[in-house]
């Protein structure tokens, strides 16, 4: 009260007035980030996703009118402004609450970096290294979440995935298109230290059946805005 908001928000809720508004009266449902998957009460396998892809996306859709829910695995990143944010930990977490956030939804995308192994059985008690030089984890995979959605009787009408790559990017990335039965594909190779996980800048190629459309290399908020309007043209 009597305080003028900081620059930044008041630049962005100026921009809100100007926005084409092309995914206005759209839900959208996302999920980004890493997930974790315990080991024992104190240990877990992840990632290194930041989670900047899927907030920024979530962030782009919302300004172009959509109704926004963010499934998130830990990050360090701030709810970004008018999007519901659900938490989550492990992959069967997401799995869950992406199956309960998706009836009657329109776009689901799945920027989230969900391990694709969890370990068969979560030690009640702390490991202890006392009486052991080795130690054998038995790992079992994880469902696809995106497949499984694009899989539903009434999946959303258009489901859209990534694929990040170091080699045969866009042969890939078609083949992750056919498989999990998805609508488009953002295809990012990773081999390259600039780009691509926790980084700020990001290059994708969007592949859908019938196009590759290579965008150019730019920051992952401008990115996730070049992605949330060739979606809204693809719905339209
Ligand atoms: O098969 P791959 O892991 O390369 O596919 C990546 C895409 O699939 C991403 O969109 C990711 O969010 C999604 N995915 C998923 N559930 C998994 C594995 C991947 O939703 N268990």
């Amino acid at each position: 009260m009597g305080r003028m908001l900081d620059v930044d928000d008041l630049v962005a809720a100026t921009a809100n007035l100007f926005l084409t508004g092309s995914l206005s009266g759209k839900t959208l449902v996302i999920t980004a980030g890493p997930t974790r998957e315990a080991i024992d009460p104190v240990r877990y396998l992840s990632n290194h996703s930041s989670g900047k892809m899927g907030y920024a996306l979530a962030q782009a859709a919302v300004e172009a009118g959509a109704k926004v829910k963010l499934i998130s695995g830990p990050t360090h990143l701030p709810r970004p402004d008018r999007v519901e944010r659900i938490d989550v930990v492990s992959a069967q977490d997401m799995f869950d609450a992406c199956h309960a956030a998706v009836a009657n939804c329109d776009i689901f995308i799945g920027a989230a970096a969900v391990a694709d192994y969890r370990p068969a059985s979560i030690s009640s008690e702390k490991i202890k290294k006392d009486q052991q030089d080795s130690l054998n984890l038995q790992l079992i995979k994880n469902s696809d979440i995106l497949a499984s959605i694009a899989k539903l009787p009434n999946r959303p009408g258009f489901v859209m995935g990534f694929a990040a790559e170091t080699q045969q990017l866009v042969e890939f990335a078609q083949e992750k298109l056919y498989k999990k039965n998805v609508d488009m594909i953002a295809a990012n190779n990773v081999s390259s230290p600039e780009i691509g996980f926790n980084s700020d800048d990001n290059q994708i190629t969007l592949i859908t059946s019938t196009q590759v459309q290579e965008l150019p290399r730019a920051s992952k908020m401008a990115l996730a805005q070049m992605i949330i309007a060739r979606i809204a043209e693809e719905i339209h």
